[in-house]
């Protein structure tokens, strides 16, 4: 924080938006490769503009929020919401917001370090941004970062560019260098789909074309970059959609709360437009209602617009909660589980497919996996090349698959409804951001076939509940020993069983699969489903695979009904197991023969809650074999 009381910012702010009330707001980013000379444009454009530090906006989102005040403010309490929530999630993110202002209009730009390890704070940066500068070295011309970022803007939705070929002192002011530099951007634009690019040669330190025209390019007739800056029009050029509020928190009739007398849905417009009266819908209930009031702290508005920070009041006793969306009813959004969406990786881990992660989309969280990646995009040819994962910054075309339906937007469209991130469920880090391409087809048109004998009925017939007990552990752990004498045990008690091993399974359903990370998520998600079906038709089902990976494990469980899934850790550890090498695999893969195996040079997580840790080295199989029996059947 700056060494000035909060509170002293926060009334030179507040006195400063005042007077500055009327103008228009543009949010645009800045970036390109390290020393391209972004700090120092965009110092002087604070400098000559007497910006506004982020410190000081820090302090007026604060106290805008609080006081709910209406119209352009609400942008910077959006923006913080969005700081907010990554700092709730622990990640530091690096992108400085700054503020600024002309006589024509108020500025927040995102200033994000160039290096590739942050393309993370770059993508943040983007998804708030309406327009775009991309800084090149008029020494250098593009390098790997101007194409990985602009290639992030036009995911994103940034329509307008502004290439501010930089540094143009130390190439003399020479015009063949620059158009040189412009021509190769050009051509890169137009493959991105960029459609409206502007580009300005330019020395930061100088000033020459910042501010003002310079004398020193009498060749260029262009804007200067604060001109082009002051006169952009941001419009994204999406279709109309039609009204949308995510709702992001409920307000309940409240006694000891005066101001809280009446139910009402508190969010941010994110796009159309809602009078008292117009009909909306609740999604995903699809509840029907009319709008009767548009509550704000200034008092009641004939119209609410996007970007407007409202609370609607309807004229039933319909209900909503947060992360649900208030829509048109005329116009409603899409409600679907399956997308086709563009992938941008952000996560130190790959991302596998099959693996759950969390999706966020608005104020909605649900759990979500990628089914497939159709293709990876080489950010610097725009290739499509084949993949079965994503490495950090690799940006993939991929299927999604949510456990809920949600209402959704193409990020054409609408940002805000179809612009998501992926959370890791372990570490809570964010780990990617997607936009929605579609929804695939096949998510409306596959429907749960509905059956008359169920789960039940099917295990009464049996006189036993169905469970799934899952053996996890090493290999040569004892998984497949004790599975084998569990089976025989309830057999001879009458049960109907059924054992699934690894070894076997991987000869038929699972022979396309290998021992990549990948490939076992695959493997166990596979087994996970079918042990399911197994259990829905009244069976016990034992499970005997080394799941190492507690992320599909849990998958796993989701599948099941509470209590029916018990997690068997065969806890034997890797030295014990490596000694009875039963089947001489641990020999051979320490000799290097069999790569990526488990314990040696691939992971194994250890479950933190199975409902059972069976100890191999102290006890015997046929003790521990009657535990699980004595488990399965309680
Ligand atoms: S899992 O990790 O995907 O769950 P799974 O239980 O299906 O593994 O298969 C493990 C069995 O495959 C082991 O018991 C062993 O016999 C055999 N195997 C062959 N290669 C490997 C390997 N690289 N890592 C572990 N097990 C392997």
């Amino acid at each position: 924080m700056a060494a000035t009381g909060t509170r002293d910012a926060t009334a030179a702010v507040a006195a400063y938006l005042q007077q500055h009330e009327t103008k228009g707001l543009l949010r645009f980013i800045t970036c390109g490769s390290v020393d391209d000379g972004k700090s120092t444009l965009i110092g002087r454009l604070l400098h000559d503009t007497r910006g506004l530090f982020e410190d000081q906006l820090a302090a007026l989102g604060a106290d805008s929020r609080r006081h709910g005040t209406q119209g352009d403010n609400i942008d910077y309490a959006l923006l913080l919401d969005g700081l907010a929530a990554e700092r709730e999630q622990g990640i530091t993110i690096d992108v400085a917001y700054r503020f600024f202002s002309t006589e024509r209009r108020k500025f927040i730009v995102a200033d994000c370090p160039g290096h590739e390890q942050y393309t993370r704070n770059m993508a943040t940066g983007a998804s708030t941004a309406d327009v775009a500068v991309v800084l090149v070295d008029a020494r250098k011309g593009l390098l790997t970062q101007t194409r990985r970022h602009s290639y992030i803007v036009s995911l994103l939705g940034i329509r307008h560019v502004a290439l501010a070929v930089n540094k143009m002192d130390l190439v003399g002011f020479d015009r063949d260098v620059y158009e040189a530099i412009v021509a190769e951007y050009r051509a890169l634009a137009t493959q991105l789909g960029i459609a409206d690019v502007t580009a300005v040669p330019l020395s930061a330190l100088d000033g020459d074309n910042l501010l003002q025209r310079s004398a020193r390019t009498p060749w260029y007739d262009g804007p200067a970059l604060l001109e082009w800056l002051e006169s952009v029009d941001p419009a994204r050029g999406g279709t109309d959609v039609g009204f949308r509020l995510p709702v992001q928190w409920v307000n309940r009739p409240n006694r000891t709360q005066a101001s809280t007398d009446f139910r009402g849905f508190a969010g941010t417009v994110a796009a159309g437009a809602v009078r008292p009266g117009d009909e909306v819908v609740v999604l995903p209930s699809g509840r029907r209602s009319r709008v009767a009031r548009i509550v704000t702290a200034d008092g009641d508005l004939d119209v609410a617009r996007e970007g407007h920070a409202v609370t609607l009041t309807l004229t039933d006793e319909v209900d909503a909660s947060r992360g649900d969306l208030i829509a048109s009813a005329q116009h409603p959004p899409q409600v679907a589980d399956q997308f086709a969406a563009h992938v941008l990786w952000l996560g130190e881990q790959r991302l596998l497919p099959g693996r759950p992660y969390w999706l966020k989309l608005g104020a909605r969280t649900v759990s979500a996996s990628v089914t497939e990646i159709k293709h990876r995009v080489d950010v610097n040819t725009q290739e499509h090349l084949a993949a079965k994962h994503l490495e950090l910054n690799e940006v993939g075309v991929c299927n999604l698959y949510l456990d809920h339906a949600v209402p959704f937007e193409a990020y054409a469209d609408n940002r805000a409804l179809g612009g998501f991130v992926l959370i890791d469920r372990q570490s809570n880090a964010t780990v990617a951001a997607g936009t929605i391409d579609f929804a695939l087809r096949r998510a409306g048109n596959i429907h749960w076939q509905h059956v008359d004998v169920d789960k039940a009925a099917r295990a009464r017939s049996k006189a036993q509940v169905p469970r799934c007990a899952w053996f996890t552990g090493l290999s040569g752990s004892g998984k497949s020993t004790i599975a084998n004498l569990v089976e025989k045990k309830l057999h001879a008690l009458g049960h109907h069983t059924y054992i699934l091993d690894g070894d076997n399974v991987r000869h038929g359903l699972n022979k396309d699969l290998g021992f990549t990370a990948e490939d076992r998520v695959e493997n166990v998600r596979r087994v996970a489903e079918v042990a399911r079906l197994m259990t829905d038709a009244g069976l016990i089902v034992l499970v005997s695979f080394i799941s190492p990976f507690r992320a599909e494990r849990r998958l796993a469980r989701a599948l099941f009904d509470p209590g029916e899934f018990v997690e068997v850790y065969v806890d034997t550890p890797l030295a014990v197991a490596e000694q009875r090498d039963a089947k001489g695999l641990y020999a051979k893969a320490r000799a290097g023969q069999i790569p990526n195996f488990t314990g040696i040079d691939s992971p194994y997580e250890v479950p933190e809650a199975a409902e059972l840790v069976l100890d191999t080295v102290h006890e015997s199989a046929d003790v521990l074999a009657q535990r699980v029996v004595d488990r399965l059947l309680a």
